[in-house]
This record gives structure tokens, C-alpha cells and sequence, in this order.
């Protein structure tokens, strides 16, 4: 069959409504430019991110009701660390209520000043809290993963000859953890091959570093090599995910991903030691350790999500449909990453409007024009977002590239609301010569795309 349908029926909707153009340009006027400012109400279609927008189950609702809300030993803590064991295999699960709370919990405990993490790419949370503890966050991203258009199949894949230098020219102590992101978020969804991370684990523990996964999109990254690497056709996602687990030592996951879930993360690892010291500071931060800052019913949703997010029907349809709408936006004559990532499609913004020098952001200007054409939300992941100092040579880095993300929640949107993206994208086309370029009138100094703020030039 040629066509891929939602692996589901509907079962409860929700009404969206598209505001007056008039409304939409007060809003986005009122917001500053920036969409996260937006009213979610005041948005039609909202691909701003596929981060806590999954729809439940039913399955997962009658999880919810099962919540035990005792403060100690809720069961639904049991089925969840059960469920979290038999897919990563690590010895020790500590809940937390989002997967920024793990990162903050991971390296407050395991980094000290001048300390070096090495990945293909950390997200933006990530690098914020390996820079909040002094220590230096490296992305060591292949030339492929670079590279806009490449059709290379692991474009998340992590650079290993750097990784090698920086390993035997810095060893254990100044690098305590290299870590990969798999998906690669911030490179386009794009996964890392089951070789590369063979690879790259195979490099750091030779010099007893060890390898963490920023795992939020470990299913997708799994599906990925059952699709593209040869030798995984005929396993399971489940076994591949659980294989790609053998190579770490442990993981930080924000189950907002694919855990199906709107709230809620984990770490999971080995090291006994670590363990007991994160799940000390744990009860500082975020909780006890048998819920870590989540409600019994959220452990209860996630346990169920985890199980559900590796279900191959649902795999399938997924990535498919993330394709649809980048051959949608190709058709457009947008340049779209190429290939569509697990998660989101990619556009790039700069060459779209040249017209807008890249200090104008002609990422987020290109956001502010779908906002105002057809109510719908998209994610910066240019300048807006990525514009750093580099800790090392203190200049100002700039992003790779100017791209708008368009994140697809999981089980929320259908076909023709991919259509009508591409509908939209069809009418800004029409008058992108009148798009305009934006600077900033607050800015700041870290996680900056949250709130930073914008006029018009
Ligand atoms: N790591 C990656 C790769 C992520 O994509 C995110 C979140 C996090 C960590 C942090 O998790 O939000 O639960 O604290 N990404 C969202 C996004 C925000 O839109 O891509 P969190």
C-alpha cells in the first residue's frame, strides 16, 4: 500500500480556531515577534514543537486514573522503573519532571569547572547546563551532518576522528562524558548510525569515559537503523533500541518526546555511585525518588507511552508523515533538509529571503510570516536560537544555518493539516519580497529564543 493511514481513530477532539487577520497581526505585534509569546488559543496549527504536544491514548487516559498518588512507593513508580529497565538495561532509573531537570541533575553531580562534553550536537538545554557548571560543551558533528542537502543516511552521526583527538589529547580527566543526541535535534531529527555509536563508545571507553545518550528520540533514532543500516531490517525497534542502549552508560530523556507524554523524564544509568549521588540531590530539587517531581499518573502515562512510542505501526506512519510534509514544502520550492528528519521538517530561511541579511533573522522573520498568513506556529533554529559565545576563543559564533523547524506532534494533526501548511507556505511565497527582517529590543544571555523580543525593520 502506497498510502500510510494514522495507525488509530479519533476518539476525543479539540476545537482549533483560526483568528481574523486582523486578530493574528495584533498578536503577533503583542507578542513581540517572537511565537513562543503567543497564546497557544491565538495559534491554528502549532508545530512549535513536538515536546509534551502528544495526544494520550486511551490506553494511556486509563493509566491516568490508575494513578497511586501515595508520596512514597507508588506502584505506578514500579512500572515505571520496570518499563524504563527493560528498554535502556541500565541498573538504575531516577524520574524527573522533564529532561532539562536530568541534564541539571546529571552534570551538577558529575562535572566540574574546565571539564570538557563532547557530542555530535547538544541541544540548546543541554549545552546551557554544561556551561552553567563552567564546563566546555563540544559539538563534533560530521561534514554529512553539516551539509543541508546531503542525502547521507546518519547525517546525526558524531564526528569520531575529533572525537578521538580531543579524547587522547584531554583523556578522563578533563572529559567525564561524551554524550550523542538521537535523535540530533539541533542537526535536523537527522539519527546516528548503530556503527557510529559503536564506534564512538568503543573511543571513550578505552579511555574509561563514558558514553550518555541525550535519548528524547530513541525510538525514531532506532526505526531509523532498522530502515537504513544493513543488518537491522528484520529486528525489532524494541531490540534495536535496547542494543543501541548496550553501547552507553547511561541516558537523559525528556519522555515529552517519545514517551508520548506531556510531562515528565528520566535519567538511567549503571555507575552505583553516580545513582546515589543524583537521586540525593534529586530529593533536594525535584522530589522524592519514587516520583522525582511527577504526579503517580504522569509515571503511569510515560510507562504506557514508552511501550506505545516503539510500536512500529505507529513508527512507520510517523516518519512518513514527517516526510509528507517536507516533499509538500519541496513542491513549494523550499529548500527542506534533506532527509526529512524523525520529528520535524527543516526549511532553510536564508537563501527563501535574501532579501534579509542574516543579523535580521530571516529564520524567525519567516515564523512571524506564517503566524500572520495562516495562524500557524513554527521554531526558529537560526540566529534567534543559536547566536553564542564560544567559551573557548570568546567570539561571538553564529548559527550554522538559518532554518524554521516544523515540529509534528505526535497523533495530534491529520493529512489535510499538512495541506494547509503547505497552503499557507503557497501564499507566502506569493509575497515573500515583502517579508521583513527583525532586530532585537531584549535579549537574554542564555535560552535566549524563549524570550527575546523583536520589532520590524
Ligand atoms: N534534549 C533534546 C534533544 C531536546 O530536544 C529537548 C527538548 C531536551 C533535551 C530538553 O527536554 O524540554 O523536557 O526539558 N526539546 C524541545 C524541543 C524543547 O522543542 O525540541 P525538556
Amino acid at each position: 500500500m502506497k498510502t500510510i493511514p494514522e495507525p488509530y481513530r479519533i476518539k476525543t477532539i479539540e476545537p482549533i480556531k483560526l483568528l481574523s487577520r486582523g486578530q493574528r497581526e495584533k498578536k503577533i505585534r503583542e507578542a513581540k515577534f517572537n511565537l513562543f509569546r503567543l497564546r497557544s488559543e491565538d495559534v491554528y496549527i502549532d508545530l512549535l514543537t513536538d515536546s509534551g504536544t502528544s495526544a494520550l491514548s486511551d490506553n494511556q487516559w486509563a493509566g491516568l486514573l490508575q494513578g497511586d498518588e501515595a508520596y512514597a512507593g507508588s506502584r505506578n513508580y514500579y512500572h515505571f522503573v520496570d518499563t524504563i529497565k527493560e528498554i535502556t538495561g541500565f541498573k538504575h532509573v531516577i524520574p524527573v519532571h522533564q529532561g532539562r531537570a536530568a541534564e541539571n541533575l546529571l552534570f551538577t553531580t558529575l562535572l566540574k569547572k574546565g571539564d570538557i562534553v563532547p557530542s555530535n550536537t547538544h541541544f540548546d538545554t543541554t549545552r546551557a547546563n554544561i556551561e552553567r557548571q563552567g564546563a566546555i560543551a563540544l559539538d563534533f558533528i560530521t561534514e554529512a551532518g553539516k551539509s543541508f542537502d546531503s542525502d547521507y543516511p546518519f547525517k546525526g552521526n558524531m564526528d569520531l576522528e575529533e572525537l578521538r583527538r580531543l579524547v587522547k589529547k584531554y583523556g578522563k580527566k578533563r572529559i567525564p562524558a561524551g554524550t550523542m543526541t538521537v535523535t540530533n535535534n539541533s542537526g535536523g531529527g537527522q539519527p546516528a548510525s548503530m556503527e557510529n555509536i559503536k564506534s564512538a563508545s568503543r573511543i571513550l571507553h578505552r579511555h574509561g569515559i563514558k558514553l550518555l545518550f541525550d535519548a528524547c528520540r530513541y525510538a525514531e533514532n532506532a526505526y531509523f537503523i532498522k530502515k537504513r543500516e544493513s543488518g537491522y531490517a528484520r529486528r525489532s525497534v524494541k531490540s534495536i533500541a535496547r542494543e543501541m542502549f548496550s553501547y552507553a552508560d547511561g541516558c537523559t530523556v525528556s519522555a515529552k518526546k517519545d514517551g508520548l507524554s506531556n510531562i515528565g523524564g528520566f535519567i538511567a544509568l549503571n555507575d552505583d555511585k553516580l545513582a546515589t549521588e543524583i537521586s540525593d540531590l534529586l530529593i533536594l530539587l525535584e522530589g522524592f525518588p519514587t516520583y522525582g517531581g511527577l504526579a503517580g499518573r504522569d509515571l503511569e502515562a510515560i510507562a504506557r507511552g514508552l511501550r506505545e512510542g516503539l510500536e512500529e505501526d505507529y513508527l512507520d506512519f510517523r516518519v512518513n508523515q514527517v516526510a509528507y510534509l517536507g516533499r509538500l514544502l519541496e513542491k513549494v520550492g523550499l529548500a527542506v533538509m534533506n532527509p526529512t528528519g524523525g520529528h520535524a521538517a527543516y526549511v532553510e530561511a536564508g537563501s527563501y529571503l535574501p532579501h534579509i541579511p542574516r543579523k535580521q533573522f530571516p529564520a524567525q522573520a519567516l515564523t512571524v510570516a506564517l503566524y500572520r498568513e495562516g495562524g500557524i506556529r513554527s521554531c526558529e533554529f537560526g540566529g534567534a536560537v543559536y547566536t553564542h559565545v564560544d567559551r573557548r576563543s570568546g567570539k561571538v559564533k553564529s548559527a550554522p544555518m538559518d532554518l524554521v523547524r516544523l515540529a509534528i506532534p505526535r497523533r495530534v494533526y491529520t493529512r489535510s493539516h499538512l495541506d494547509y501548511v503547505a497552503e499557507v507556505f503557497r501564499k507566502v511565497e506569493k509575497k515573500r519580497n515583502e517579508v521583513r527582517g527583525l532586530r532585537t529590543i531584549y535579549e537574554p544571555p542564555k535560552l535566549r529564543i524563549f524570550t527575546v523580543e523583536f520589532e520590524e525593520i
